[in-house]
């Protein structure tokens, strides 16, 4: 039986698949498994809002997809008591969508917006009087007989979520009083999220099984969790159901998971620049056209964990293979390709 397990596997990106998974997600700061930092400083300012009666600050939470961004949100909303109303920048196309949905906000309820620096401009001007007014400004009219109305909102709070904290307007930037970045967790942090999320979905595992997974698993909980799920399928079609380390490196190798946890898309992207562009510097555009994937995916995807391993540098004149990667590959580096990193 051959069945096509590698599908989607290790992306970070959010798919209809991790709606099952959404159950695992941590409801409280005390369930939360690493980004011990952030679980510090959240925690006090949760508190402090508390005690003071007040909504909590706007708060940016940025980084790598799939590392607890939306669940961070969901804990602020819980640990406050609050409703969160959640959408994404995309999502909203005009000024009077956000409008609606400020206005239908209640105090302390959180708004969190995902990919917020893909908000079009216009409207995130509706969003300077909201943070730090409560207030929006509605235009009636139009030419020089123009009005504005001011309207009052509730006392929010605005959650924002982006990958990519350079896109977004220095305005919109200055106007959250906190902001925090997710990093990358560790084997020992994914191998603890890993048990739990077997633990919930009644799946057994062993402890090398799960140091396994989790040292492929690019120190992501979502590509940890999402291949835990696939690896028990392939434990319960293949074996008896139990995940020792045997299948589970048995059960990666035919989702073509390497030591790493890198998969296809990673080896063509590290092997485009190192094989047809003799290791770089390489443009992002150009890696792009030659491998058929959109920038964004290489970027926000693909490339964070490849530069966190240290397989790729970004320079001024493009992207460089360090030799860590040219080994990876299997291929010889050149003494050509050890002067491209000055
Ligand atoms: N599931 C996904 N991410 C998690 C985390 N950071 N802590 C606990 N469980 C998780």
């Amino acid at each position: 039986m051959e069945v096509d397990l590698t599908q989607n596997l290790v992306s970070a990106e959010e798919s209809e698949e991790d709606e099952i998974l959404f159950s695992l997600r941590p409801k409280s700061m005390a369930e939360y498994i690493g980004q011990q930092n952030i679980r510090e400083n959240l925690s006090i300012c949760l508190i402090a809002a508390k005690k003071r009666k007040e909504p909590v600050e706007h708060l940016m939470l940025y980084g790598p997809p799939g590392l607890g961004k939306t669940t961070l949100a969901h804990i602020v909303a819980n640990e406050m008591g609050a409703n969160i109303r959640v959408t994404s920048g995309p999502a909203i196309e005009r000024a009077g969508d956000l409008a609606s949905i400020l206005t239908n906000l209640s105090d302390g309820d959180i708004l969190f917006i995902d990919e917020i620096h893909r908000l079009n401009r216009n409207i995130e001007e509706v969003l300077y009087p909201a943070m730090e007014d409560y207030a929006i400004d509605l235009i009636l009219g139009k030419g020089p007989s123009a009005k504005t109305m001011r309207i009052d909102l509730p006392r929010f709070t605005l959650v924002g979520a982006t990958t990519k904290m350079g896109s977004l307007s220095s305005p919109l930037r200055d106007r959250f009083g906190v902001s925090f970045r997710l990093e990358f967790y560790s084997e020992e942090e994914l191998s603890e999220i890993i048990k739990r999320a077997a633990s919930i979905l009644n799946i057994d595992i062993d402890k090398e099984g799960i140091e396994e997974i989790s040292k492929r698993a690019r120190r992501t909980p979502r590509i940890a969790n999402r291949i835990l799920k696939r690896v028990r399928d392939f434990a319960e079609v293949k074996h008896s159901g139990k995940i020792t380390k045997s299948i589970a490196k048995e059960a990666l190798k035919s989702l073509e998971i390497d030591e790493l946890g890198l998969d296809k898309n990673d080896r063509e992207y590290l092997s485009c620049i190192i094989n047809k562009f003799g290791g770089g510097p390489v443009g992002v555009e150009t890696i792009a056209a030659a491998i058929s994937e959109d920038r964004d995916t290489i970027e926000d995807m693909i490339e964070p964990y490849l530069i966190q391993i240290g397989f790729i540098d970004r320079t001024r004149r493009g992207r460089v293979a360090t030799g860590a990667a040219f080994a990876h590959l299997g291929v010889a580096e050149t003494s050509d390709s050890q002067k491209r990193l000055i």
